[in-house]
């Protein structure tokens, strides 16, 4: 499955959506030009001639996939998909960026405590996250019906479609204007720098000479790349 990417060029996945300006911030403040991300937007690919470095826009639960494949040497990845997908690929660094968390939300006028309660119905959770969700519930003996959705999970309690939601929370907004309340939080989540197992060997050096690059500068912005 993992063949590693063989061009000389070093190919980085960037994913599009939340990620994507920080993603651009990051490269830009270690010196390549990347237009502010209008080019890559635009066509997929940016060329970098002088570092020989290819990037790539990708949706942002496809790009662990293309790093696991070889398709691109490194990638950059909210650390939901990771939990969620579990690709075979290295998680280099934590980028400290894209901070958020998963949690479990109910309706605001629900009780906390039924749902904890063994109250004789399957308690309905609806999730972008199944795998998340699945395996915090098992973990808490709690035997519930998981219904995977593509989005605006903060719809399914108000239409009766599920008891309560386990969903990403950034601000808090989404929550706040559907009129839900966190009962619980699952885990605390940062965007990730990964690699392909092959390239990691293969262009060894030119990665890690990069990942010192990446570090010094998050260390440098350690106060404000929260809000980048
Ligand atoms: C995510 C998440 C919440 C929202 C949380 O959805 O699923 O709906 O962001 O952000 P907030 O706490 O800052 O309000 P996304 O925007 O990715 O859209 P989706 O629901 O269509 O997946």
């Amino acid at each position: 499955m993992s063949r590693g990417n063989n061009s000389n060029y070093l190919v980085i996945a960037l994913p599009s959506g939340k990620l994507f300006k920080p993603s651009i911030r990051l490269w830009e403040r270690i010196g390549i030009d990347l237009m502010g991300g209008k080019e890559i937007n635009r066509k997929l690919t940016f060329f970098d001639q002088r570092e020989q470095i290819k990037f790539i826009i990708t949706r942002p639960k496809d790009n662990p996939t293309y790093v696991e494949c070889g398709a691109a040497d490194i990638g950059i990845v909210g650390e939901d998909v990771l939990l969620e997908e579990k690709k075979d690929v290295y998680k280099l660094l934590d980028l400290k960026f894209g901070k958020c968390k998963i949690v479990v939300a109910v309706l605001e006028e629900e009780e906390q405590e039924k749902y904890y309660r063994n109250n004789g119905h399957r308690l309905r959770v609806a999730t972008k996250y199944p795998r998340i969700a699945g395996g915090y519930f098992k973990e808490k003996g709690i035997y519930v019906e998981l219904i995977k959705l593509y989005g605006s999970v903060e719809l399914a309690p108000h239409v009766g479609l599920a008891d309560m939601i386990v969903d990403i929370v950034s601000t808090g907004r989404t929550l706040q204007e559907n009129k839900l309340k966190i009962i619980d939080e699952i885990v605390p989540l940062s965007a990730q720098l990964i690699v392909n197992r092959i390239s990691y060997k293969t262009k060894h050096k030119r990665i890690t000479n990069l990942l010192q690059e990446i570090k010094k500068i998050i260390s440098l912005e350690s106060d404000k790349i929260a809000e980048w």
